[in-house]
């Protein structure tokens, strides 16, 4: 999979890109991430890529030329989404990462200043993503959140261990408590039931922490849930505990 990022600052993507999977991903030729700056799209003396807002008001917004010049660069097919990251678009989850992960390459934009002039947004741009409702410097660290969402969605990229572990978010609940080594770390014990080798009542007792934490703090999750009877069963016990305390 391939990403192009429209960016004023690349060198803020280095560590991320250098680090860990996303750095295995790239060595093993399953990601490339291709970083253009926006400045070296500029046609003027002082590589100016922002200026004052018509009509007036605080802030400076991206120009349009260095884009549209930057994306006319751009080796793609019409059907690759351009993706502008600002805190006005849609909320980012893992069900739009797993709509993305289906494409082949996707370009990103990331905003700086008061944003950026409308008419990219109208012509270049196809979809508008925030990663949350509060607002960052610009749109680098939103885009590498959104690379690294979607990258460990790629096969191959996660190996099969880890690849487990997202099933459970998957499935649209949040995870069940995890446990190593040691067995008993000063007197706080690991449960009983995982040292017990029956892989059904653990995964009973899985599937049960799991309703329960999402129970307790993402009540919201739960009423979206794909739930079975047998789920439904174990939120009626989990219920049931709760009065009796
Ligand atoms: N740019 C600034 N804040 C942002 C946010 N929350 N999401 C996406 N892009 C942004």
């Amino acid at each position: 999979m391939k990403f192009n990022v429209l960016t004023l600052f690349p060198e803020m993507f280095e560590s991320i890109l250098g680090t860990s999977m996303l750095a295995k991903a790239k060595e093993q030729e399953l990601l490339s991430v291709d970083l253009i700056d926006i400045r070296d799209y500029t046609q003027n003396k002082h590589r100016q890529v922002d200026d004052y807002p018509y009509g007036g008001g605080a802030g400076m917004l991206l120009k349009p030329e260095p884009i549209f010049r930057a994306v006319d660069d751009l080796d793609y097919s019409k059907q690759t989404p351009i993706i502008f990251l600002t805190p006005q678009g849609e909320t980012f989850n893992q069900a739009k990462a797993k709509e993305l992960a289906n494409y082949e390459e996707l370009t990103l934009l990331c905003g700086h200043y008061e944003g950026v002039d409308q008419r990219v947004r109208e012509e270049l741009i196809t979809d508008e993503i925030s990663i949350g409702d509060y607002v960052l410097t610009g749109g680098e660290l939103p885009a590498m959140v959104l690379i690294d969402a979607v990258a460990r969605l790629i096969p191959g990229v996660l190996g099969s261990q880890e690849s487990a572990v997202e099933d459970s978010f998957y499935q649209g609940l949040l995870d069940y408590p995890h446990y190593t080594r040691p067995r008993d770390y000063k007197g706080l014990e690991v449960p009983q039931v995982l040292l017990s080798g029956d892989h059904g009542r653990i995964e009973q007792w899985r599937r049960k922490k799991a309703l329960e934490n999402t129970l307790h703090k993402r009540p919201d999750l739960l009423k979206q849930a794909d739930l079975s009877e047998q789920d439904q069963k174990l939120l009626a016990e989990i219920k049931q505990e709760l009065e009796e305390e």
